[in-house]
This record gives C-alpha cells, sequence and structure tokens, in this order.
C-alpha cells in the first residue's frame, strides 16, 4: 500500500475520509515500497530559502517551497542536511545536540509543521544522522574530556602519545593534517577523522549506541520517513588502531582528492567489519516502524564488492548505501555505461540501486558536463533502474561559482586550497527580485554570494521556457511517475555506436528506450523496433514515431517507446 495512504488512515494526516479515498483511487498497490520508486531531492537548508533576512535559509523557508517540489517540479521525497543544533564549524555537520533544531533553522515546531505540510502534498521527509562524529561542543564530549574518568570518557576515542610523545598512529583527518588532537587537560590525544572540533564518537561503547538509538526514535517518533548516515562506513574502526600502509605508486582515489590523505590507504580507520552489526540493530529498530522508513547511508568506496555488502547479507543492513560511482567518472558513453553495468552486476538479489550526480560536498554538475550535457544527464538520472536523488538547484543548472577568498566559508577549502564546497551550496535562485527571491526584501546580504547570473536563471524565468531546463526536468519527473517502466522496469544495455550510450527499460512487455549522445556530431542508434520519441532533451519531437532507428542531434537524450 502507498506511504501516502497508509499515513492517512493512521491519522498521522489531519485529513478527512474524501483524502483517504481519494488516495486510495489514484495509488494502485504496489510491491515496490516508497523508496524504490520515489525521486529524492536534496535540501542544504542554510540555501534553499530564507524567511528571517538573516541571509541564511531555515525550515518555515522549506516549507513555504513544498508546493514547487510537489506539484511544479514532481519530486517524492526531500532529505534535509542536518539542521541539529551545532557550532557551524562544519555547517551542521557538527551537531551538537541530536535532537533540537539549531535557533537559526527554527524551532522543533516549526520542523513538526514542515513535516505535516510535506506528508499532506505526498512527500517523505528524510532527515540527516550523523553517527561517526559529534561537535567538541556536545555536551558528551564537554563531560568525556573533563577528565580521564568521566563517566563518558569512553564515549569518545582517546589515547596516550606514544612512548616518544609522537602520535597515537598515523591516521590522517580528510580535511587535512593529522586526525588526532591533544587535549591539554588530561593528556590524551582525540580521534577526529574530519575537523578537530568533530571529535569521533567511540560505537564500540554500548551506551553511544544507545544514546544515538535514542536520537533516531526521536525523530521517528515525530514521524520522518527515513535518514541519510552522513559517512556510514567510517563508525567501526580496527579496535588496535593499527597505522594505515602506504598506497602503492600512482593508486588514485576514484572520487575527490583529498591530497596528503589519498597517500595512505583507510583499511584501518573506516569499514571495519563489526559496523555490520550496528547496521542490523539500527535496521531492526527502523524495521519497528509503520509505515516503513528508510535509509540511505554516504558510502565511499570505490570497490563494487565492498560497497555492496552494506546492504546486509539478507538485505537487513541499510536500504541502499549511496552510488557515487557517476560524480567522478569521465563522462563518456562508453564510461558511464560501465559504471552502471559494474553497479547492476554488483547488486544483491533483490537489492535496489540508486544514483547520484551532485550534491553539497561535490563541484555542480552544468559545470562539469556543460549546458547540453547537463540535460543529457538530467535525462540518465531520472530514467535508469534505481531511486535517483537530485540535488536543489541542479533543476535550473545552477553552476560552480567562484567564492573570492575572502567570502569562503567551508573550512577545508580553508584548510586545503582548492578543495573547498562553498560553490556549489550557493542560494537557490527563484526569481527575478533582489537576491533572487531568496530572502526576504531588505535583506542586506546572503551567506553566500549567489551567481553572478541569478537574475536570468531561476525558478520563474524557467517556469516560462518550456525550452529551460527545468521544464525538461518537470517533464522527466512527471513520465517518470507515468510509466511503470522507467520506475520499476528491468535494465537492459543496449549496442550503440561510439559516444552514444542507450538502454532498454521493460516492465511486463511495456518497453521504453532511452538513448543518450555525448557526441558532437549527429549519431544513429539501433533500436531493433519501431516506436515513437516521447521525449527529447532537445524540444520538438514529442510523437516523432522512429522506424528500428533513431538519429541523434550532438548531445541530444531522447526516450522512445517501442511498439
Ligand atoms: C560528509 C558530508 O557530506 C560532508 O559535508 C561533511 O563535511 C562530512 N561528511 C563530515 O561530516
Amino acid at each position: 500500500m502507498s506511504m501516502h495512504v497508509v499515513r492517512l488512515l493512521q491519522g498521522r494526516n489531519q485529513s478527512g475520509t474524501n483524502d483517504i479515498l481519494s488516495a486510495l483511487a489514484c495509488c494502485p498497490m504496489s510491491e515496490h515500497p516508497w523508496w524504490q520508486t520515489t525521486v529524492i531531492y536534496q535540501i542544504y537548508p542554510r540555501s534553499f530559502q530564507d524567511t528571517t533576512g538573516n541571509g541564511i535559509g531555515d525550515l518555515p523557508g522549506i516549507t513555504s517551497r513544498l508546493d514547487y517540489l510537489a506539484d511544479t517540479l514532481g519530486v517524492g521525497a526531500i532529505w534535509i542536511s542536518p539542521f541539529y543544533p551545532s557550532p557551524m564549524a562544519d555547517f551542521g555537520y557538527d551537531v551538537s545536540d541530536y535532537t533540537d533544531v539549531h535557533p537559526m533553522f527554527g524551532t522543533l515546531s516549526d520542523f513538526d509543521d514542515l513535516l505535516v505540510a510535506a506528508h499532506r502534498r505526498g512527500l517523505e521527509v528524510i532527515v540527516d544522522w550523523v553517527p561517526n562524529h559529534s561537535s567538541d561542543e556536545h555536551p558528551w564530549f564537554v563531560e568525556s574530556r573533563s577528565s580521564r574518568d568521566n563517566p563518558k570518557r569512553d564515549w569518545y576515542v582517546w589515547r596516550d602519545p606514544k612512548p616518544d610523545g609522537s602520535l597515537p598512529n598515523n591516521w590522517l583527518s580528510s580535511f587535512g593534517g593529522p586526525a588526532w588532537e591533544y587535549d591539554d587537560t588530561t593528556g590524551q590525544y582525540y580521534l577526529h577523522s574530519f575537523l578537530a572540533k568533530q571529535p569521533d564518537l567511540n560505537w564500540r561503547n554500548p551506551e553511544v549506541q544507545g544514546a544515538m538509538f535514542d536520537g533516531i526514535r526521536f525523530w521517528l517518533d515525530r514521524g520522518v520517513d527515513g535518514f541519510r548516515i552522513d559517512v556510514a562506513h567510517l563508525i567501526m574502526k580496527d579496535p588496535e588502531l593499527r597505522d594505515n600502509p602506504p598506497a602503492p605508486e600512482g593508486w588514485q582515489n576514484r572520487f575527490k582528492s583529498h591530497g596528503e590523505y589519498d597517500s595512505w590507504l583507510h583499511v584501518h580507520d573506516k569499514g571495519h567489519p563489526d559496523i555490520h552489526q550496528v547496521f542490523r540493530d539500527f535496521r531492526a529498530l527502523l524495521d519497528s516502524y509503520q509505515p516503513e522508513r528508510y535509509s540511505v547511508g554516504e558510502i565511499h568506496i570505490a570497490e563494487w564488492d565492498a560497497w555492496a555488502t552494506y546492504y546486509g547479507e539478507d538485505l537487513d543492513e541499510l536500504h541502499m548505501p549511496y552510488n557515487f560511482s557517476l560524480v567522478h567518472t569521465p563522462w563518456k558513453a562508453d564510461e558511464v555505461a560501465a559504471r552502471v553495468d559494474e553497479l547492476e552486476a554488483a547488486l544483491p538479489a533483490g537489492a535496489w540501486p540508486n544514483y547520484v550526480l551532485g550534491n553539497h560536498d561535490e563541484t555542480r554538475l552544468a559545470t562539469r558536463f556543460g549546458e547540453q550535457q547537463a540535460r543529457v544527464a538530467a535525462m540518465l538520472l531520472l530514467t535508469l533502474r534505481g531511486t535517483p536523488t537530485v540535488y536543489y538547484g541542479d533543476e535550473i543548472g545552477i553552476p560552480q561559482t567562484d567564492i573570492p577568498p575572502e567570502q569562503q566559508q567551508d573550512p577545508w577549502g580553508r584548510n586545503l586550497p582548492g578543495a573547498g564546497r562553498d560553490g556549489c551550496r550557493t542560494p537557490m535562485q527563484w526569481d527575478r527580485s533582489p537576491l533572487a527571491g531568496f530572502s526576504p526584501a531588505g535583506t542586506t546580504a546572503t551567506w553566500l554570494p549567489l551567481t553572478a547570473d541569478s537574475q536570468d536563471r531561476n525558478v520563474a524565468v524557467q517556469l516560462d521556457d518550456p525550452a529551460s531546463l527545468l521544464s525538461l526536468y518537470r517533464a522527466l519527473l512527471g513520465y517518470r511517475k507515468s510509466s511503470r517502466a522507467l520506475e520499476v522496469g528491468d535494465y537492459r544495455r543496449l549496442e550503440t555506436p561510439d559516444g552514444v550510450y542507450a538502454y532498454e527499460r521493460n516492465h511486463n512487455g511495456s518497453r521504453v528506450v532511452v538513448a543518450l549522445s555525448f557526441t558532437e556530431t549527429p549519431s544513429r542508434c539501433d533500436l531493433g523496433r519501431a516506436g515513437k520519441v516521447t521525449l527529447s532533451t532537445i524540444p520538438g519531437r514529442t510523437g516523432e514515431e522512429v522506424a528500428g532507428t533513431v538519429e541523434l542531434r550532438p548531445s541530444e537524450g531522447v526516450i522512445i517507446e517501442l511498439d
């Protein structure tokens, strides 16, 4: 039964009987749970909509844009990056209270309003959970660092210096420098995989698991639909904290470059097998709630087999580990196709795939791929088999923005020049008003500058233009919703000429082909059957009949319904 219907029947929504009947009428019974058929939209709350005029987005701002998300755009779920109390050393990924809202973003009651308003529109709400580390200002850490015999000492990872006074081991922080910070008060080092202001929690201590799971229950009881788990594979390390071995010469991290951090193989500072029991427990907790709750882990593991273990041997861990393979794949037809085939081959039986092309840590996709290929990328993301996540602003092609050094905010960028992530976190661009509708009239400045083209590149302008990127996203989202072949159908790659990637999606005999050109030359793609173009990334072809082959213009993607 659809999640929306279950929620109505359970009375988590104040609607009346008519709503229930109309929901039943519109939502057929499905063997696929909501998180498999939905499209997730990631909101970076600082940058979505400011309602107070401080230049920073907030929860009421998100609530005020739900109509856009549910109806205008047509996504099915939102994931909101952290909005919890935090000193904001890493913009919320340094949590000082897991069960409240930072006053800058609003109140718990604002969150509840958001949840009710989202559910009323049929939108699921996924919140971020940051289990690997807290803020150093979290009361747990304040206690932990106060003395060696404090009851919370072992809630974090403390170690003596080596006999020669040096660091406990060779682990590095992925934000630069050693992963150990010396604490004068107690004469020991504590571990931090990220900033020194983000001490790692000790998940080998059952009290930590208990307290963190209480935090999860707090949000489940409020009615959230799922969790995105920050650096999920980091929470269990080698119990002996052994040194990481050096990376072999020429070894390259397939993901974002981390400078010196990439000189080591990170075999001991993350991903210890004991992690799987934690996620089995976590899943059991989620599964004790109805309607079904969901989890997706941020897991940067390049080896497919290791990545796939996070589904759990009996699919009893995470519903999905995030699949970032396309984010750093060279944008070429054969490379992209190879990643998709690898993923399909790596999936455990019954596991569900997912795709991501951008997020708050990565260079904006419009800049990585360019204007035309950003349209091809949209078609790819929204037609592959698996749950897509769309990063806010990608639907209007917000480009990566150069932030002048004096305006840079991201601590990673300040530690490691070039690694800063501010450029993909600029405010959402809504309309032609001053500050592009992100902040109310009279606001003097936004926390990061808007892009230079914000007066021309915004939701209002693109809604008026049937050829805009936003119009393409809307069409793709609408089409996906109407096509079981795209939502849940099988995937089969087709033979193509160089520079083209094509695949068929098939559900109970209803077949849809997606053909994507990654080149600047025209190409022709064999379909083997006749059909009709239902959507193109270059407008004007809908309804065109194709008899066995389809001609693709440079950088064009088309969807064809086969006869
Ligand atoms: C991954 C998050 O996506 C990133 O933004 C954050 O800085 C680190 N984890 C540390 O929490």
